[in-house]
Formats: C-alpha cells, sequence, structure tokens
C-alpha cells in the first residue's frame, strides 16, 4: 500500500483522482488543491514553478510515496526541477496532442489548455514531433479556471464563455478536441451541448493513472492494506468547500472511505 499525493492548481485534478479511485482502490490519497492561487494559467513561469517545487516538498514531507502532478500547467513549467530534486516517482499530465493526431479522421485537431501551458516550451517542443500534416488550432481557455472553482461548471455564464473559446475551434472543422487542462474534463456536458456527439474528446486522466499504476509496480511499497482507503484533502483556500467539490465532481463512490480535510497553512 502507498501514500500518493496527488497535486493541481485547484479542483482540476480531481478528474485524475476520480480515474486513480477506480484503478487503485489499495491505495491512500492526499489531494492538494493550491485553490488560494489559482488560476496558474495566467502566472508567470518562474512563479509557477517556484510554487509547483514547494506544494510537492509538502506533499513528501507529508510521507507520499509518489506525486501525481495533476495540472497541464505545472506539469509543463516545473515537472524537469521536481523530478531533479526529488527521488520518489513524479507523474505528469500533458495535452493528448499525440493521441488526438492518432485517432483525428481529417487532421484537424482542437487543443483548449491554459495559456501558461500553451507558451510553454514542454508544449511546443512535443507539437514539433508530431506530423505537419495535422493541424492544430490552439485556444486558451481564459476565465474557465474560475467558473469550475466557483462549482460553476455547467452555468449559463460558463457555457457563454465555453462557446467563445470554442467558436475558431468549431469553424476549422476539427473533428476532435484536446481538454488540456485538467479542469476541462468537468466541463464535458457543456462541450457536447456546444459541439454535438460527434467530436472526439481527449482527455489524458485514463493513461496518466495508467502510468502511475505501472510506476508503483515497478517501485512496490511493502505494507499491510487497512480495511479503508485514506483521503485526505487539503485546500489552501477552504477545505469544505473542496470537500463538496470532490462529492460533487467525482462519480467515485466515497462512502467506505476515511475521509478528512484540512486547510494548507502558509507555506
Ligand atoms: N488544472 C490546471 C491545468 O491542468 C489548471 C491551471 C490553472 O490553474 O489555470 O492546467
Amino acid at each position: 500500500m502507498a501514500l500518493i499525493g496527488v497535486f493541481d492548481s485547484g479542483v482540476g485534478g480531481l478528474s485524475i483522482l476520480d480515474e486513480a479511485l477506480r484503478q487503485l482502490p489499495q491505495h491512500d490519497f492526499i489531494y492538494l488543491a493550491d485553490s488560494g492561487n489559482a488560476p496558474y494559467g495566467e502566472r508567470s513561469s518562474d512563479w509557477i514553478a517556484a510554487r509547483s517545487m514547494v506544494l510537492c516538498r509538502y506533499l513528501l514531507d507529508q510521507g507520499c510515496d509518489a506525486i501525481v502532478l495533476a495540472c497541464n500547467t505545472a506539469t509543463a513549467q516545473a515537472i524537469a526541477q521536481i523530478r531533479n530534486s526529488l527521488t520518489i516517482p513524479i507523474i505528469g499530465v500533458e495535452p493528448g496532442i499525440k493521441p488526438a493526431a492518432m485517432q483525428s479522421q481529417n487532421g484537424i485537431v482542437g487543443v483548449l489548455a491554459t495559456e501558461a501551458t500553451l507558451k510553454s516550451d514542454k508544449f511546443n517542443a512535443l507539437l514539433a514531433t508530431l506530423p505537419d500534416q495535422c493541424q492544430f488550432i490552439k485556444q486558451a481557455g481564459a476565465g474557465l479556471v474560475p467558473l469550475i472553482e466557483a462549482g460553476q461548471a455547467n452555468s449559463e455564464e460558463t457555457l457563454e464563455l465555453l462557446a467563445k473559446h470554442l467558436e475558431a475551434i468549431q469553424d476549422s472543422g476539427a473533428d476532435t478536441l484536446v481538454l488540456g487542462c485538467t479542469h476541462y474534463p468537468f466541463l464535458r456536458k457543456a462541450i457536447r451541448k456546444l459541439l454535438g456527439d460527434s467530436i472526439t474528446i481527449i482527455d489524458t486522466s485514463e493513461a496518466v493513472v495508467r502510468q502511475l499504476k505501472r510506476q508503483l509496480e515497478a517501485n512496490p511499497i511493502p505494507g499491510v492494506k487497512l480495511d479503508h482507503q485514506q483521503l485526505t484533502f487539503i485546500s489552501s483556500k477552504d477545505e469544505r468547500s473542496l470537500l463538496a467539490m470532490a462529492h460533487e465532481l467525482m462519480l467515485s463512490d466515497m462512502r467506505s472511505h476515511h475521509i478528512e480535510a484540512k486547510l494548507l497553512g502558509a507555506i
């Protein structure tokens, strides 16, 4: 049994935790939401890298055996540095442009991500490895993360903003859309409403958790499994609202889990 840290700027990484609870029911988790500082997507690269490092060190101090950077923005800006400094497995998330390029029939792929992810060297290096015949329509989803953080994933305001952001992607005739931010899977319903059922939506949470599983199998942690899975939710803004959002947004049934919620002090 291992203790796994899952970190995001806010509630977005709950989409990864949800999948992790399905695939890894034998492990304990700490979910850390830096909602007091979200959104990260419009902040400077240096700020994101420094803050992500502080929070990963905090998770290591809590006894985590592995950490999922459940944030595309933090992965793009900080994963190399974090992997160099910490010796436990660090799993990141990246926009699924590679599977999208393989699955698209007409070679037109929309990518919805934060501004920081889209302009990062890591994302652009990945883009450069893909064949020229695939066209990527990149769109920064400015303003969407704060709405999701405020529990408004399905509100009229969110739908209107999303419609604006998806306009160029829709006009391009894209048949595939990459969700390049872990908050965006919570907009799936709104996206389907705007773009219909035929567009293929690429969300990498399943692949990320498979990767975590492989890493845990490669570095097994001895220990006895207790009867109940322990889930600890830590927020830098409001732990009760994080817990309420977890219940609202995640599909996993958490009734049999030991759940604790804590406020992150100033670090
Ligand atoms: N969930 C983060 C991501 O995947 C959101 C970034 C933000 O806070 O803007 O990029």
